[in-house]
């Protein structure tokens, strides 16, 4: 463990979310051990949530703190008030604070939302510890191809992602066979359609194992992320769907596989705590110290492994064919999905309806007739797609409303 290679410019971009939080709790315990001044916040964003933003940045004392929502200027002016810390709100101040040079940035916004400030952090350089899946579902070809020139490294957070980037060894890529993604299964795991039919937004909620943000513990429920997460691994790991499987695995203990042309497979193990993952992207390529409980294997017993059900959880399929349609039709699958998930959250409509939503989305295709499928040529084409997605799926979503 070297201290002088932590990372020492440091932004956090959804601070007051789920992985926001853990990010910083991370830096206040590296700043516990190291010394006040080991690590300089450069930024912190969030959307809305002007006390929790505002009680970080007295913690944290950034140079700059964005909010996303301009209704709330004026509110985190007063909170900040006499701090001498720089401020703004509106997209403008969020991309403002993405593109202030900083070492290590975690790009932690929830959605497609968070995409123009991962492309900042893209542009500047640097690492990014990428926990936003939707800006790599979205956008994943041109932004390997942005970091590629500009030297930005991507470290995925994602604690799949984050478990195969430990045991994927980039100069035996050739020899991968394949990559397995385990998923929890979620709270619906062994409920029967009819109950799933009925399932309120609090019962989704409420995951098993992680504690997580709204959108990505329904997404967890439905197994969307994990199609989310398949796409965002063709991306990380240069992969074809085909050499990503999912498997369910309720414990959540085995977090990512790679299996080898010999027959090894090498797989990460962990607590199922964010903690871990940022941790390890924090201090890549070294290890830092943490908190976090430890895996006791012996009370564990046994891991148990089981294919997901496609019929009960038919998310997972439509981001297979969207992935093998191109970025266009995951960026509108995406799309889709936001808008179905919000709806659900607002009890406008079932659990079984969002990915109904989603395929109805995939199926009615580009509002000028054709299908949603190829590859966007730049990022205006990528928030373009994105949009007529979203008027697709409010349109379609009249359908299942009650
Ligand atoms: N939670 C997990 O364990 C986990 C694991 C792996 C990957 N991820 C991924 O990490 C991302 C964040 O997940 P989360 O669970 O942390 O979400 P969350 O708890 O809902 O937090 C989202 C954060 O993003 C901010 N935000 C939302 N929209 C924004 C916008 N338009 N502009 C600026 N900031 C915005 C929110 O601010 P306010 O609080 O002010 O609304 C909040 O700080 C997602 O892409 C998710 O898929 C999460």
């Amino acid at each position: 463990m070297k201290a002088d290679l932590i990372a020492r410019r440091i932004s956090v971009l959804g601070a007051t979310g789920s992985v926001g939080r853990s990010t910083l709790n991370i830096i206040a315990d590296q700043r516990a051990r190291n010394g006040e001044d080991s690590l300089h916040m450069v930024a912190l964003v969030a959307k809305q949530n002007v006390a929790d933003l505002s009680a970080l940045a007295h913690q944290f004392r950034p140079d700059f703190v964005a909010i996303a929502d301009t209704r709330y200027a004026d509110d985190l002016s007063d909170a900040l008030s006499g701090t001498g810390i720089a401020h703004g709100a509106g997209d403008a101040a969020v991309e403002e604070a993405a593109a202030r040079e900083a070492d290590w940035t975690m790009a932690a916004i929830m959605g497609a939302a968070g995409l123009r400030s991962t492309l900042q952090i893209a542009n500047r350089g640097g690492a990014i510890a990428i926990a936003n899946k939707e800006s790599l579902v979205c956008a994943g070809a041109l932004l390997m191809q942005t970091c590629a020139r500009t030297g930005a490294k991507i470290l995925p957070v994602d604690s799949e992602h984050n478990a195969i980037f430990q045991v994927l060894d980039p100069a035996r890529r050739d020899a991968m066979v394949r990559i397995v993604l385990t998923a929890s299964g979620g709270p619906f795991r062994t409920w029967t359609l009819d109950q799933m039919k009925t399932a309120t937004p609090e019962q989704a909620i409420a995951h098993p194992i992680w504690s997580m943000g709204a959108k990505i513990s329904v997404d967890s429920a439905s197994l969307m992320n994990k199609g989310l997460e398949l796409i965002e691994a063709c991306h990380l790991f240069d992969a074809s769907s085909e050499q990503i499987e999912v498997l369910i695995h309720p414990q959540s203990v085995v977090h990512g596989l790679v299996e080898y042309a010999d027959g090894s497979i090498l797989a990460q193990l962990g607590p199922a705590d964010m903690r871990v993952p940022i941790a390890s992207a924090f201090a890549w390529p070294d290890r830092i110290a943490t908190n976090c409980q430890r895996l006791d294997l012996v009370q564990m017993a046994h891991l148990d492994f089981e294919a997901p059900d496609d019929t009960r959880f038919p998310a997972l399929g439509l981001a297979r064919s969207a992935m093998k349609a191109g970025d266009t039709a995951c960026t509108a699958l995406n799309a889709a999905n936001e808008i179905a998930v919000e709806a659900f959250l607002a009890e406008q409509i079932g659990f079984l309806d969002i990915a109904a939503l989603v395929d109805d989305v995939l199926n009615a295709g580009h509002p000028d007739g054709g299908p949603w499928q190829g590859a966007p040529k730049d990022y205006n084409e990528v928030f373009a797609v994105d949009a007529l997605a979203r008027i697709r799926a409010k349109t379609l979503l009249k359908q299942y409303q009650h």
